[in-house]
């Protein structure tokens, strides 16, 4: 491998160089819909599984398993190397080289730049070197750790002499001044700048490539237990942090189903990739940054975060979730027991049982509910009442109201939370003061505070008792029936019994005929006498009628969500309706929850 050219006159040529139009110059590519699909140049075969991504600017084929950029498709085609592609590229571009370097500048920048990669090249291999045919305790360091010398010759790893100036003497005896040595952070002067030494000293080396493969940059681990664990080199002009992703210049091209897996630390990334397991990158010594999302969202369609099973890993995936939503890139979440790392997993449970884990990846939203679950003991009824206050502000983040519904409900399986009072909770309005209401005017209201538990609506008698004080007052107070009825309409009344008798009041008041009830009305007999016997002396009945009608409103509106999320539960299951019907359903019923929520809003 030569010397490469800097990434930004790499990207320059791929930015003029549209992926498609490239291709079509070779092969003919078919547009249907969204992709672009071609006979794949590189293998026989009769219909296409050559797919362009023009998105990715990259291409695919699934018969051959041939892929990468336009660079990689060029080199491939015109039988080429690297830098022979990047030339014809740059030409059809009509960018000239020539004239792209003339500048001096520019020329001044790209020199240096190609004579930092050479030197951390050359750093790198004489690590290697010292790793592999010298130190003993460092490579038996490395291989207890499981890994093997394949894949410690891919990744390029070393190891750092306990010596004050062992890489300085090396460099600067090949010619390498020491000004430049310091510019790739590969030394530090000491106090009164008189003299330098070496930055990584006693420590395994992980050489940092760009995507392109260049060395940009090293981390170094002690052997032992002493501290810092790791060190990094400082920012440099080749090597931005919180631009770089570890790994990504293998992992790249393994992707598996558009998804890479993110992971902390470089030796996860690297026991991942020796167990088979390559699209897996890291962040490395910054948390995670928009710029990273940025990166990496050229890559993949989703991101696996698999971070360590620790509090500091949990805080990390946190971040990196509302990073990522923040850049648009989707993510799931793999948990991993406590205190174990991807490393040591893999180690101890293998490839199989590792991708078992990535099926298993939830969604950012349950993440974060199993976050606040962990945080709370539902065994108390004030672990209950926190945990539904932080989840509700979780729920609040999902923007579909179908999706929040989902989760509603699952919670209320799951941990029996009732579905009322999450709802309460993220929409505002609290049963508990609805109830506090009541109970001034309701003799026989003194019911348990059913808040936190889940309690089926049929049981939710209080209501009931609420709806035959009501007819009650129609019955006995013909001054306020009127305002009364305008008011209320007969669905508004939750049984049939109900709404039959409030029907019939109607009925009456507008022939202008006394309201009264039969008591010999057959199957209605039981409820005519209930609500004869039932008291409202004590009341304030223009208070007590708002209330009503709020309570019922309000009882309505979670009888309706309930029906709907009955209807969302068969759709989801129903395996023989197609997606999009499902979808277009769900979506209705997303719309008709929403009505609701702004009709009981407006109350
Ligand atoms: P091992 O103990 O070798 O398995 O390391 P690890 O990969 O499990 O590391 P850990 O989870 O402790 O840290 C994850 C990553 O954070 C590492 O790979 C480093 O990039 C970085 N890191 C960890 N400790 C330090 C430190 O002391 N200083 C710096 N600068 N970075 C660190
Ligand atoms: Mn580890």
């Amino acid at each position: 491998m030569g010397i490469m050219f800097p990434e930004e006159i790499i990207e320059e040529i791929k930015d003029r160089n549209e992926i498609t139009q490239v291709i079509s110059q070779y092969i003919q590519v078919k547009a249907t819909g969204a992709t672009y699909k071609a006979l794949c140049p590189f293998h026989n075969e009769k219909t296409p599984s050559f797919i362009i991504n023009r998105q990715r600017q990259s291409f695919k084929c699934f018969g051959c398993g041939e892929g990468g950029d336009v660079i990689q498709f060029v080199m491939k085609i015109e039988n080429l190397d690297f830098m022979e592609a990047v030339r014809l590229l740059a030409q059809r571009a009509n960018i000239s080289l020539e004239k792209l370097n003339s500048s001096t500048e520019f020329k001044k920048e790209i020199e240096k730049k190609m004579l930092y990669y050479e030197i951390l090249k050359k750093a790198g291999k004489f690590y290697y070197d010292k790793l592999t045919k010298q130190n003993k305790p460092a490579l038996e360091y490395l291989l207890k750790r499981g890994l093997s010398t394949k894949t410690i010759k891919t990744f390029g790893l070393g190891y750092a002499y306990n010596s004050w100036n062992e890489l300085l003497r090396f460099l600067t005896g090949t010619g390498y001044s020491i000004e430049d040595l310091l510019k790739c952070g590969l030394i530090l002067p000491n106090k009164d700048k008189t003299d330098y030494y070496d930055r990584f000293r006693n420590r395994v080396i992980f050489p940092i490539f760009d995507v392109r493969g260049n060395v940009i940059g090293f981390g170094g681990r002690v052997l032992d237990q002493s501290l810092p664990k790791y060190m990094n080199s400082p920012e440099t002009e080749v090597f931005s942090k919180s631009n770089t992703i570890y790994g990504l210049n293998f992992a790249r091209r393994h992707t598996v189903n558009d998804q890479l897996l993110l992971v902390e630390g470089y030796m996860d990334v690297i026991a991942l990739h020796q167990h088979g397991i390559k699209n897996a990158v890291a962040a490395l010594g910054t948390s995670f940054t928009k710029g990273h999302a940025q990166i990496l969202k050229k890559y993949c369609k989703e991101l696996i975060i698999c971070f360590d099973g620790d509090e500091a890993g949990q805080k990390a995936a946190l971040r990196s979730i509302n990073i990522l939503q923040e850049s648009d890139l989707n993510c799931r979440i793999i948990e991993l027991p406590n205190k174990v790392d991807p490393d040591d997993y893999i180690n101890q449970y293998g490839k199989f049982q590792f991708e078992e884990q990535i099926l298993k990846a939830i969604s950012p939203i349950e993440y974060k509910i199993n976050l606040t679950k962990s945080k709370v003991d539902l065994n108390l009824p004030e672990g209950k009442i926190k945990f539904v206050k932080a989840l509700a502000n979780v729920l609040k983040q999902i923007k579909s109201p179908v999706e929040r519904e989902v989760y509603i409900e699952k919670i209320e399986k799951e941990i029996g939370v009732s579905k009322e009072a999450l709802q309460a909770e993220i929409y505002g309005y609290r049963p508990q003061e609805a109830m506090t209401k009541n109970q001034k005017y309701s003799s026989r209201n003194k019911r348990d505070n059913k808040y936190i538990e889940a309690v089926p609506l049929a049981e939710q008698k209080g209501h009931l008792i609420a709806e035959k004080q009501l007819i009650k007052t129609m019955l006995t107070n013909e001054k306020v029936l009127p305002q009364l009825l305008s008011k209320i309409k007969v669905e508004d009344f939750s049984t049939e019994a109900h709404q039959t008798i409030v029907a019939h009041i109607m009925e009456l008041h507008k022939q202008g005929k006394p309201i009264e009830l039969e008591k010999s009305s057959g199957h209605l007999a039981k409820e005519i006498k209930e609500i004869n016997n039932i008291d409202i002396n004590h009341i304030n009945i223009d208070k007590a009628l708002e209330a009503y009608i709020v309570n019922l409103k309000r009882y309505k509106r979670l009888y309706h969500l309930k029906l709907l999320r009955e209807k969302q539960d068969t759709l989801l299951q129903d395996k023989k309706l197609n997606k999009e019907e499902v979808e277009k359903e769900l979506l209705k019923i997303g719309l008709e929850i929403m009505k609701i929520n702004t009709e009981l809003k407006r109350r």
